[in-house]
């Protein structure tokens, strides 16, 4: 057979099948509507919108103290932080050390806590009621929540005693670690290395 002739029978080979596999590869347009779910209701949408800014935005209204907190605290949160907040088995949760410095960076085997690390006091709320306790995130009520936070602020010497937290009160309180964050503000490019 001559190159032609072999190209030609190659060419009719090749159209003979072409419109068969074409067919076959042609993607399917999306479906109108998958036929999954449904819309979120008003209700699940509130109770899935639970998240607290550092300017207090989303506390709820509700109150607590140290003291109260204490008694819940030993209830629900010691067995997996220990009695004080410190002994553990889990994260702990009370801790000034080093007062000096940040040098986190540097050492490994610092614990950062609530009282030496976190820069803002309404983030304790926040993470304690969409998280905590491990084994039933979201079973606390306000009150409980703000007496834990308040507890867990007293332990970390950052309030007083007899200090109410509420939505009020709680976005108030000043941070140890507040002005060791820094808004990234570089834009990319050769600054970044
Ligand atoms: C069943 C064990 C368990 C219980 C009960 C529990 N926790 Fe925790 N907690 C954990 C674990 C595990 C983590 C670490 C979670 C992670 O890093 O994702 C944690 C993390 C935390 C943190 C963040 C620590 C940090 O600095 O990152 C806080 C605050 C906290 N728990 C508070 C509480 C409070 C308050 C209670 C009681 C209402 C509670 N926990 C009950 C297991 C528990």
């Amino acid at each position: 057979m001559t190159r032609a002739a072999m190209l030609r029978t190659a060419l009719v080979a090749v159209a003979a099948v072409a419109p068969i596999h074409v067919r076959r590869n042609e993607p399917p347009g999306p479906p109108a509507r998958y036929g999954l779910g449904r819309p979120a209701t008003a209700e699940e949408v509130r109770s899935w919108d639970v998240s607290v800014m550092p300017n207090g935005n989303g506390l709820p209204t509700g109150g607590g103290t140290a003291v109260q907190g204490a008694a819940i605290f030993r209830q629900t949160c010691a067995r997996c932080h220990g009695p004080t907040g410190v002994e553990g088995p889990f994260d702990r949760l009370v801790g000034r050390e080093p007062r000096q410095g940040f040098p986190f960076g540097r050492d490994a085997s610092l614990v950062r806590t609530i009282g030496n690390y976190w820069p803002y006091s309404t983030t304790v709320y926040d993470y304690i009621h969409r998280a905590m306790p491990y084994d039933a995130p979201g079973s606390l009520k306000p009150n409980e929540i703000y007496s834990l936070v308040a507890f867990l602020l007293r332990r970390n010497e950052i309030i007083a005693d007899t200090a109410v937290m509420n939505a009020r009160t709680l976005p108030g309180v000043r941070m140890p670690a507040r002005d060791r964050f820094v808004l990234d503000n570089r834009h990319g490019g050769r600054e970044i290395r």
